[in-house]
């Protein structure tokens, strides 16, 4: 089938920065989210993350306009009937994930591809929720989205040939470097990411250092490009928090227990930059 029009279920930091690179690679692209508000601040952080192309002359105002132009903000999940291709990127709670692919099984048309950028969640019990499980795979981002190239793809128990290699296709047409992972909790990225994370937090935690002088170290010293605690808030700190409950729960192992002050900041609603407090804080 050929894919003319991208469907993008969530329109948060990476459904967001999915629709927004796949309207640039000339795609149409629908992009639902369950409220009006989130649609609208969807398009409004595309707009913004595509002025900065404009700004850096990589993209003209023309180009910029005419890629929003091609992304349809909706909260009817049932709009997805007229996508040749589904990226779901809902928050990262199993449960919902489960429903939303339920639900598209039934809108969308046979054939379709149904992918998730899960960060963690098995791929195989998400397929398993559908009656397509050989069309179910990740497609896993990375966050900022427009930067990052790496696209993760991970195959689930009884997905097809033919499916991986659409998407791995489609991947280089999004201009993104793709990397099979198999499906464990977390895959590779972060099976290796959120620990170090997680022990970032545990140095924090334990008076090991200040946020600064952890961040400083892993910056300066591993040349990293955020220190852990940045890049921690940049992700967002329940996703953090839910990616370490899938590893812990899913190898049964202590080494992946997450930190208590983790846990204590998403208690707090201390989430990283999106509600403008995390490990550091952030004026808008
Ligand atoms: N849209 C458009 N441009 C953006 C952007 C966005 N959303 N975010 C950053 N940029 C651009 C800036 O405009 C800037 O451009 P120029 O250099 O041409 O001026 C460039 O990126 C660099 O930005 P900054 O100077 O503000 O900051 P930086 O040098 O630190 O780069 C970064 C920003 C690319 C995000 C870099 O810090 C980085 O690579 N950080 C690590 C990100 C990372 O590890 N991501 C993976 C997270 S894990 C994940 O996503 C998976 C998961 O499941 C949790």
């Amino acid at each position: 089938m050929e894919i003319k029009t991208f469907g993008v279920v969530g329109a948060g930091q990476m459904g967001g920065g999915i629709a927004q690179v796949a309207a640039v690679s000339g795609f149409d692209v629908i992009m639902s989210d369950i409220k009006d508000e989130f649609v609208q601040r969807g398009l409004n952080n595309i707009s913004k993350s595509l002025d900065r192309f404009v700004k850096k002359g990589k993209m003209t105002q023309e180009e910029k306009d005419a890629a929003l132009g091609r992304i349809k903000g909706t909260t009817e999940l049932t709009d997805m009937k007229d996508a040749d291709f589904v990226v779901e990127a809902a928050t990262e709670n199993e449960g919902l994930k489960l429903g939303i692919f339920r639900d598209l099984d039934g809108i969308c048309r046979e054939g379709v591809i149904l992918s998730s950028n899960t960060s963690s969640i098995s791929i195989t019990r998400i397929a398993a929720a559908t009656k397509r499980p050989a069309e179910v795979i990740g497609m896993h981002f990375m966050n900022p989205v427009p930067m990052m190239v790496l696209v993760e793809v991970i195959r689930g128990l009884e997905t097809s040939d033919e499916t991986y290699e659409t998407v791995e296709a489609l991947a280089k047409k999004l201009g993104k470097t793709p990397v099979p992972a198999n499906d464990f909790p977390g895959f590779i990225s972060n099976r290796i990411l959120m620990p170090m994370i997680n022990e970032a937090v545990y140095a924090l935690f334990e008076g090991v250092g200040t946020p600064e002088s952890i961040d400083a170290i892993m910056k300066l010293g591993m040349n990293h490009p955020m220190g852990p605690l940045t890049l921690a808030d940049l992700i967002g700190l329940d996703t953090c928090l839910a990616i370490m409950n899938v590893l812990y729960e899913g190898f049964g192992d202590p080494k992946y227990r997450p930190c208590p002050l983790l846990k204590k900041y998403v208690d707090a609603g201390f989430l990283g930059r999106k509600t403008g407090r995390g490990f550091y804080t952030y004026e808008s």
